[in-house]
């Protein structure tokens, strides 16, 4: 290695397959809590972390590396260029919400960065695994896989997996159980679409909707209230970026470790020819199988009415 550049050397281990690099591209808030929790959960060997503000992106690493007393991940500045040679490649990059601004009001700006983003990548090496997190993450996904030459089990986001998450907190509280043993999916739009598949939801193997709790709550003020998380948030601090830096980060996991965990990703369902959260299995190649659960008619009805905002939301983008 002491004759190659770093350059090289990054690529060369590329090469040889020993290198489990993960790049962050956009180095803001939601980039760096990814790449901060990554670099806890030592699964990487190397984060490269990338954003046009070359100065605050320096930074950002030289701030991450103080926080590596833990392990032997290496975090350090790259090109977008070394981003598309990794293993691993997250896009963290885009325009936030702001207060009452919805995700998909973003499309536009994140529109024009994802593509100059992909482009400065190229040519993305064959095997990588691409994750989109910026919103709208849906719309962004299904563009990232038309224009990004990975096939599309290769390319995915994030989707409903922090709503998910948000749900399992929710209940965890009015059960007082923990979360690893509440079963319950948030689905299909990244935002006021989506659903909750109460139907397929369990507490400990025991049916969610057998509990008398559930029968006394208004699921339509469930759903909305974890829908709105999000503007509640931004409303109260300016942006989100720990639970969606926490997904991310977990994302990552699964893919180096090739755990073959089942999470609500948005990925690309032909059946409704667009991008949306279903339960799919998560490995070292992305997106190894798509996963449904069952869904009542009411869900199914509104799993179709967000297929469909989404699909024409896609059709404007299928350039
Ligand atoms: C949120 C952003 C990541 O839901 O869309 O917090």
């Amino acid at each position: 290695p002491s004759k190659l550049s770093r350059r090289n050397y990054t690529a060369e281990k590329v090469r040889c397959g020993t290198s489990k690099q993960v790049a962050v591209v956009g180095a803001g808030a939601v980039g760096s809590t990814i790449a901060l929790l990554t670099m806890m959960k030592n699964v990487a060997s190397e984060i490269l972390l990338v954003d046009k503000a070359k100065d605050f992106a320096l930074g950002q690493t030289w701030d991450l590396a103080d926080a590596n007393i833990v392990n032997s991940t290496k975090v350090r500045q790259g090109t977008l260029k070394q981003a598309g040679q990794a293993e691993v490649i997250v896009i963290a990059t885009g325009a936030k919400q702001q207060p009452g601004e919805s995700r998909q009001q973003l499309i536009d700006r994140n529109y024009e960065m994802l593509k100059e983003t992909i482009d400065g990548m190229q040519p993305i090496q064959k095997d990588g695994v691409m994750v989109l997190v910026t919103n709208p993450v849906d719309t962004l996904t299904l563009i990232a896989q038309n224009i990004s030459g990975l096939p599309r089990n290769q390319v995915f986001g994030s989707g409903t997996y922090l709503d998910t998450c948000r749900l399992t907190v929710y209940l965890s509280d009015l059960f007082n159980i923990s979360p690893s043993c509440i079963h319950a999916y948030v689905l299909g739009e990244h935002g006021d679409s989506q659903f909750i598949a109460w139907d397929a939801a369990s507490i400990g193997g025991r049916p969610l909707n057998s509990f008398p709790e559930i029968r006394q709550l208004d699921k339509e003020t469930v759903r909305l209230a974890i829908a709105n998380k999000a503007m509640d948030i931004i409303d109260y601090k300016g942006s989100t970026y720990y639970g969606i830096g926490a997904c991310g980060a977990s994302i990552c996991e699964s893919i180096l470790r090739n755990a073959l965990n089942i999470r609500p990703l948005s990925v690309y369902v032909k059946e409704f020819d667009t991008v949306l959260s279903i339960p799919s299995k998560l490995g070292a190649k992305g997106i190894e199988q798509i996963m449904p659960v069952p869904l009542s008619p009411g869900e199914h009805k509104q799993l179709m009415e967000s297929a469909a905002t989404l699909r024409a939301i896609g059709e404007r983008y299928q350039k």
